[in-house]
């Protein structure tokens, strides 16, 4: 090859490049962003971001937080949201920051498709948070744990034996939505007055309220506690990887969270919320979740429901009023009661 030649053959291989770096440019910014914040355990969370960023090339910022923490900084970041999409936790602070116009309202074409639990959630919150699982909440305890303390447990009323003085662990609800739908369950059950004369007793025997609902599930099967109370899939999660431990669905019957996805009000990457949305709902999706050992019940009709979900037909559910307990009057007034009443109390 001349000089000539060879300086040609140069000078068109650099251009060329450099049109291919344009190419590329423009082809990340034509995929885009999404900022999702990730109500559910971390694993799930990981799959999800994954597989997305797979299926359409927008790359995902994640963060993993407990539901009302995601809630209180959507709440503190809606002058200058940071999040495009909020996926997954109880649907309490969904319906909560809907009320309060944090997030919008939008109509997915895979709606068809959806439970009528799912659908209803969509409906209440006036379009802006949707279902996208199901799961009871319930308790577990060590097997092992249990031998010394001659109890079974049972029911909500066995938990307070003194037998369990600081044996039982729960979360926070003002950072937890299972806490939370504890709250709201007690209440349902037996009313709110007496409900926090239970929530009162059961504090004698707490060990300590933890920041994540699930955080309960794991320390029982660590032998950290004897009993745990956490939505029923989170302690089957436990025994699939051969803990000690025994799930319970209370006696009395029990309350049930519809995890919700919502989209944030001002999302700097409206159209990857929508893409993330519409694909959260498919079945492709929602298998994820067993994959990564979270047994509920996903949303849409046409996803398996993995075997290992506690089978809500057989589990005695109270008929939760979403709505009221999701209210953002209703969800403050409780929560600052139970920090007053219940969590400062000596024991
Ligand atoms: C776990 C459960 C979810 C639930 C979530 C709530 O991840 O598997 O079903 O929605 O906890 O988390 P939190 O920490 O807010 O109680």
């Amino acid at each position: 090859m001349t000089l000539k030649k060879n300086f040609f053959v140069t000078t068109m291989l650099a251009s060329a490049a450099t049109a291919v770096s344009f190419l590329s440019a423009g082809a990340a910014q034509a995929q885009g962003a999404l900022v999702m914040y990730c109500g559910v355990q971390e694993e799930w969370c990981r799959a999800m971001t994954t597989a997305f960023e797979r299926e359409t090339g927008i790359k995902v910022s994640m963060t993993r937080k407990s539901s009302g923490e995601i809630y209180a900084q959507v709440k503190a970041e809606a002058a200058n949201p940071r999040a495009d999409i909020w996926w997954g936790g109880t649907g309490d602070p969904h319906m909560q920051a809907a009320e309060e116009n944090l997030t919008v309202d939008y109509k997915s074409p895979k709606l068809a498709e959806l439970q009528d639990w799912a659908v209803r959630q969509w409906e209440q919150s006036k379009n802006k948070t949707v279902g996208i699982y199901s799961g009871a909440l319930g308790f577990g305890y060590n097997t092992e744990l249990i031998k010394s303390k001659g109890i079974e447990p049972k029911c909500w009323a066995d938990l307070l034996d003194p037998k369990l003085k600081d044996e039982v662990q729960v979360a926070d609800p003002n950072s937890s939505g299972t806490s939370y739908t504890l709250l709201a369950t007690i209440i349902q059950l037996m009313g709110e007055d007496k409900g926090f004369e239970y929530l009162k007793a059961l504090h004698k025997n707490i060990n300590q309220y933890t920041k994540s609902g699930a955080a309960p599930a794991k320390a029982m099967a660590l032998g950290e506690t004897t009993v745990g109370i956490a939505f029923m899939h989170d302690i089957v999660t436990m025994v699939v990887d051969k803990a000690p431990v025994k799930v319970v669905a209370p006696c009395e019957g029990t309350g049930y969270e519809i995890g919700s996805m919502s989209i944030i009000k001002g999302a700097k990457n409206m159209d990857s919320a929508k893409k993330f949305y519409d694909w959260a709902l498919t079945p492709d999706a929602q298998k994820l979740g067993a994959e990564a050992k979270s047994y509920q019940v996903p949303s849409n009709k046409n996803t398996p429901v993995p075997p290992q979900a506690p089978k809500l037909s057989e589990i005695k559910l109270i008929n939760f009023d979403f709505a009221k307990y999701g209210s953002s009057d209703e969800r403050k007034r409780l929560l600052s009661k139970w920090d007053n009443e219940v969590k400062n109390l000596p024991k």
